[in-house]
């Protein structure tokens, strides 16, 4: 029962039978006619779309034909998201692309670059909550977090079989299914050959599609070139919100190519294009993590105070040391930093 898609005949029974109550009579009737009797209990219950009817209410579906609310998105992605421009803008490129992309050629792959507490494991979240309301929670989604669930390198072999295995089994029964690898940096590189085949442009592997799945890559690898080349642009004297993706691609990727650290370099995933987007989280200044802090304010329910996250902002420390210009930690300490005040 892990996995109902949406038409398949089971629901439909387990559906007949919870609501029981209200469709005693309808037990006994043949699958066509039952189909007509819940459509009919549906609109006398207000329920007017039959999946939106059982779909969350009483199983968790696999949303592999639900369009995207692009809208939905974009709002989350300009309310939510502080400071990044550039990621809101491809963000919300790949994931209408892909989600409105009948039969893509191949599975959605995007990867995060940025510092700590820039918004990357944020994104992750809404991106997946925008398509399975139980968000992180949802059995379709899967977190993989390096050093915890890869810890121990003579384990390689047996990781690999694993993950491999788990890909397979989740994507075979949900096609939509979602892969976060936070720490990209840290997995090994046996790991990520062991990831590569599914990303790639293949029709299906031993009959499972992979093509509807979406890989989402965490990384601090890039942090650095990518701060480096925001404070060469503020020391021009530029605008932050000037700073275009083409300034940042190429550092990026050519970067990411030749630094030994990077944890994607030998793994062939830049080198075969197996990766659809890369997306840069740009450091976070003051008036951002103030914002964080406003943010968090109202998460918590309590009144916004300008005054209370001018001083939560102020408590963040500033890099470089000359100019004090981004947060070192983003907006990662605020939460905590803001418990000691209330
Ligand atoms: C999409 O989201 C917007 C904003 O949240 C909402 O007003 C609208 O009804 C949604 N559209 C659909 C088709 O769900
Ligand atoms: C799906 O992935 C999870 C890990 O997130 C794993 O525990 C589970 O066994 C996988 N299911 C299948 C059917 O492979
Ligand atoms: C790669 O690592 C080696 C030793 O760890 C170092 O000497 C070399 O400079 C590094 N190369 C790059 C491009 O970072």
């Amino acid at each position: 029962m892990a996995a109902v898609g949406r038409s398949a005949p089971g629901t439909r029974l387990l559906l007949v039978l919870l609501a029981a109550p209200l469709l005693h009579v309808a037990v006994c009737l043949e699958p066509i006619s039952m189909g007509i009797a819940i459509a009919a209990a549906s609109a006398i219950t207000g329920y007017m779309s039959f999946p939106e009817f059982y779909c969350g209410r009483l199983v968790e579906c696999c949303r592999v034909d639900k369009p995207l609310n692009s809208t939905a998105l974009q709002a989350d992605l300009k309310e939510n998201l502080f400071g990044q421009h550039l990621a809101q803008e491809v963000i919300y490129r790949a994931m209408t692309g892909f989600m409105s992309t009948e039969n893509p050629k191949k599975p959605l792959a995007l990867s995060l670059h940025g510092w700590t507490g820039t918004g990357k494991n944020f994104v992750s979240k809404m991106i997946v909550e925008n398509i399975y309301e139980l968000g992180m929670q949802s059995k379709f989604v899967h977190l993989f977090v390096s050093t915890v669930h890869f810890p121990h390198n003579s384990l390689i072999p047996l990781y690999k079989d694993q993950l491999q295995s788990w890909i397979r089994g989740n994507t075979s029964r949900c096609a939509r299914s979602i892969f976060i690898f936070d720490e990209m940096d840290k997995l090994h590189p046996g790991l990520i050959d062991a990831i590569k085949p599914f990303l790639d442009y293949y029709e299906h592997i031993d009959g499972v599609s992979y093509r509807k799945a979406i890989f989402i890559f965490l990384s601090n690898a890039g942090g650095d070139l990518i701060n480096r080349q925001m404070l060469d642009f503020w020391n021009s004297g530029k605008k932050r919100e000037d700073l275009q993706l083409k300034d940042m691609e190429n550092v990026l990727s050519v970067g990411l190519f030749n630094n030994n650290n990077s944890g994607f370099w030998h793994s062939g995933l830049i080198e075969k294009n197996l990766i659809d987007y890369f997306v840069p989280f740009l450091p976070l200044e003051y008036s951002h993590v103030k914002k964080c802090v406003l943010a968090e304010l109202r998460h918590r329910g309590f009144e916004e105070d300008e005054e209370l996250a001018s001083q939560v902002a102020a408590e963040m420390t500033y890099s470089p040391k000359e100019y004090k210009l981004f947060s070192d930690k983003g907006c990662k300490t605020v939460s905590a930093k803001l418990s000691l005040h209330l």
